[in-house]
Formats: C-alpha cells, sequence, structure tokens
C-alpha cells in the first residue's frame, strides 16, 4: 500500500518495543525489572476508583462527551491551579481538557506552526517535541541541555536566520530526562525572549506533582505577560498515579487554547465523562496527598542516587520528577550499556540517545518500581558495572 510522506517517514514510538523486549526475556524466564519507562507503580487514590465506578452506573454518562469537557471539571482545574501555583485561569476559554497531555503536544505542533518554520527543542527531549513538529513539515532546531548549565537552553546562542523562522519553542520542566529544573529568572528570561521574538512557548508540565524536600516546581504561567505567548500541559497521568486514565490538560493563552479545542474536536470526540468526574475527585484532594506519595518516590530516588553514585555511574541530586539521570562507565555507547546490562542482570534502563543526541553518556532510570526491587536492581548493577 502506497503510505503518505508522513507515515513513512514517522519512526516507530521508542516505548513501544521496550514493551516487546521486556516481554521476551520474562517468557524466557528472566526476573527483569523494569526502571526503563515512567509508568508510576503506585495506584491512583482509592476515592478516584470509587468516583469513576459510581459515574460509570449512570447511563447518561455512556452517551458522547462534551468536546472541550464538563464544565466541573474546568473548575476544578482552575481551583487547583490556583491554590497550587496562585494563577487565575477562567473556565472554558484558558482551559481545555485532553486524552493525556501527549495529545496536547502533537496537536500543539499543529495548531502554531507551518511548513518550514522552526521548532527549537532542547535536547534531550520528549520524543513527541521532534515527531509533532517534522510531521507538519517544520525544521527543529536543536538547544543543547548540559549539565554544565543545568540542562536550561541557551536561547542566547540562537542564530539570527534560525530565530527569523523560529515560531514555537517547546520547554519542559521539571525536565524528562534530565531532572533539571527551572526558577523564577529562568521563566521571566524565556517569556521575554519569546515576546521579544514573536515565539509561542509550549511548556510541558508532565511532572508538576512530583517534587522533593522543599522544592516546587513553579509554571511558567505565574511569569507576568507569560498568558500572552504560552500555553502548558499538566498531567495526571504522574500527578495522582491515573497513566492508565489518559486524562491532563492544556492552560494558558486563549487563542491557543481555543485553535487547539476547534482541532480536537474535528478529531475526537471528547473524554469519557467517568473519567473526568474521576479527574474532577482527584483535584479535589488535599495537598497531603501529593506531599505523602512523594515520600514514597523520595526514598527511592535516594536510593538510585547513592546506589548509582557507589559504582561510579555520577548522577546529581534529581529535585523533582521520576527520574535519576546518570553517566555510564567509559567505552560504552549508552545504547550498548543499557542492551549490555539488561543483557547480565535483567535490569531495563531507558539509554540517554533515545532522547536526543545530547542523551549519549548517561541512562535514565525511572523511580517507578518498590525500594525492594530497586535494591535488588542496585545489587545486580554493582555485581557487573565496575567502579
Ligand atoms: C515530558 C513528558 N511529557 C508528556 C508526557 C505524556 O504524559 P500523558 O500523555 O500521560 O499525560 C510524558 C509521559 O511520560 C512525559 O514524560
Amino acid at each position: 500500500m502506497q503510505l503518505s510522506k508522513l507515515v513513512s517517514n514517522l519512526p516507530p514510538y521508542h516505548f513501544a518495543g521496550v514493551q516487546k523486549k521486556l516481554n521476551e526475556r520474562k517468557a524466557a524466564g528472566v526476573d527483569v525489572i523494569s526502571l526503563s519507562t515512567g509508568d508510576p507503580d503506585l495506584p491512583a487514590p482509592a476515592q478516584v476508583v470509587e468516583r469513576l465506578c459510581s459515574a460509570m452506573q449512570d447511563p447518561e454518562n455512556h452517551r458522547y462527551p462534551e468536546y472541550r469537557g464538563m464544565r466541573a471539571l474546568h473548575e476544578a482545574i482552575a481551583a487547583w491551579f490556583e491554590r497550587r501555583f496562585g494563577v487565575q485561569l477562567t473556565p472554558e476559554r484558558d482551559i481545555l481538557p485532553l486524552i493525556g497531555s501527549k495529545e496536547g503536544l502533537a496537536y500543539a505542533a499543529m495548531a502554531v506552526l507551518n511548513a518550514g518554520d522552526v521548532a527549537l527543542i532542547p535536547d534531550p527531549y520528549y520524543p513527541v517535541y521532534i515527531t509533532g513538529s517534522t510531521n507538519v513539515g517544520a525544521e527543529p532546531y536543536m538547544l543543547p541541555l548540559l549539565e554544565q548549565d543545568n540542562y536550561l537552553p541557551d536561547l542566547e546562542s540562537i542564530p539570527p536566520h534560525i530565530l527569523k523562522k523560529a515560531r514555537l519553542l517547546w520547554l519542559n520542566y521539571p525536565n524528562n530526562p534530565t531532572a533539571g529544573y527551572a526558577d523564577r529568572a529562568f521563566f521571566e528570561h524565556v517569556v521575554e525572549f519569546a515576546r521579544r521574538h514573536n515565539i509561542v512557548i509550549v511548556h510541558d508540565m508532565a511532572y508538576a506533582e512530583v517534587y522533593f524536600d522543599d522544592f516546587r516546581p513553579m509554571s511558567i504561567l505565574e511569569v507576568e505577560g507569560a498568558n500572552e505567548v504560552a500555553v502548558e500541559l499538566h498531567s495526571l497521568s504522574k500527578t495522582y498515579n491515573m497513566a492508565g486514565f489518559r486524562i491532563g490538560m492544556l492552560v494558558g493563552n486563549h487563542e491557543l487554547v481555543d485553535a487547539i479545542g476547534r482541532l480536537k474536536s474535528n478529531i475526537d470526540t471528547g473524554i469519557f465523562r467517568p473519567i473526568q468526574y474521576a479527574a474532577i475527585e482527584a483535584l479535589n484532594l488535599p495537598a497531603s496527598w501529593i506531599e505523602q506519595r512523594n515520600v514514597i518516590y523520595r526514598r527511592r530516588r535516594d536510593l538510585l542516587l547513592e546506589g548509582c553514585n557507589a559504582i561510579g555511574m555520577r548522577a546529581g541530586i534529581s529535585r523533582a520528577g521520576l527520574y535519576i539521570w546518570a553517566a555510564i562507565p567509559q567505552g560504552f555507547t549508552s545504547r550498548e550499556f543499557t542492551d549490555w546490562l539488561f543483557e547480565q542482570t535483567g535490569v531495563l534502563v531507558a539509554p540517554g540517545s533515545n532522547f536526543g543526541p545530547r542523551g549519549e553518556g548517561y541512562v535514565r532510570i525511572a523511580m517507578t518500581s518498590p525500594d525492594e526491587r530497586i535494591e535488588a536492581a542496585l545489587e545486580r548493577m554493582k555485581a557487573v558495572v565496575a567502579k
């Protein structure tokens, strides 16, 4: 069959292949420990599951949902946003519920970019920034995220001829995969930069609510004037351990929110209402639910940090997000190391190069397994990785 250029050029989604690899080794009797994906192993809150089940009982909820989400969900999102970030959003104008934030990334690219435009993409990156941009014919311009710059891009290094064609800047803090984070000074600079060059910022904040110690990630919308140039994506996947529910939201600049709503309503028909009710229940949970859940992740983070650094896999402290970004031993590419480690130990981590050329030399290790599995993985790694 003759397929479109768009799908012919589209690479397979990397993490779709990981599952196959895991299943093959499991079928061969290997006790696999997967620390490769950011898929929370902890359960969604009990109240959320109960609300989902009760909403399922009402036949009214079996009908087509609202294209742009229920008013009650908009109100719950606005109230959560104000409590968490001190930013007021207008329901239905500044908010668009999504079937997970991933689809919002692809839609944002479609809504902003034309063929021949430049998309500014931090490297390493979440893969959809690239495919979303190239699917609509835009050219990626990579912005290295380097350890010595605290994984923040150097916007002032972008040459003028690139800036002239640049229409969209992707950002993601807390960052996947580097565990980098952004402070107010950075966001203020980015907003000023975007206004100066007429560039749209899409800030992907999927890890907003996984944070440690006294650190609290901020929203770019807290910066004055940000809502003129920026939208932000949030997700209940990592925030409330609801990855399988598929629910997230786009917030911010209302023109872009509206445009994406128009695009989306021509492609899907909204979010199953019981899932919307479940999301409202989650968003209304007290902040203490998040704090207690984050204590579990913090313990895992500390185990991984200590274990990796002890075997010479240097890793900086993750202040937020679900990952440790660790340097690999000399003599391997990150893919070779990952394959070798899996072969030797049954421990699967993600090669840094999956996230772009600047990820070479690192692996990403997810905190999504219980302490005892992390301890077992570290024991196995210690046995094969020379210091
Ligand atoms: C940086 C980043 N953005 C977006 C997503 C998508 O999340 P979801 O579609 O589950 O909301 C992920 C998922 O891993 C992610 O790591």
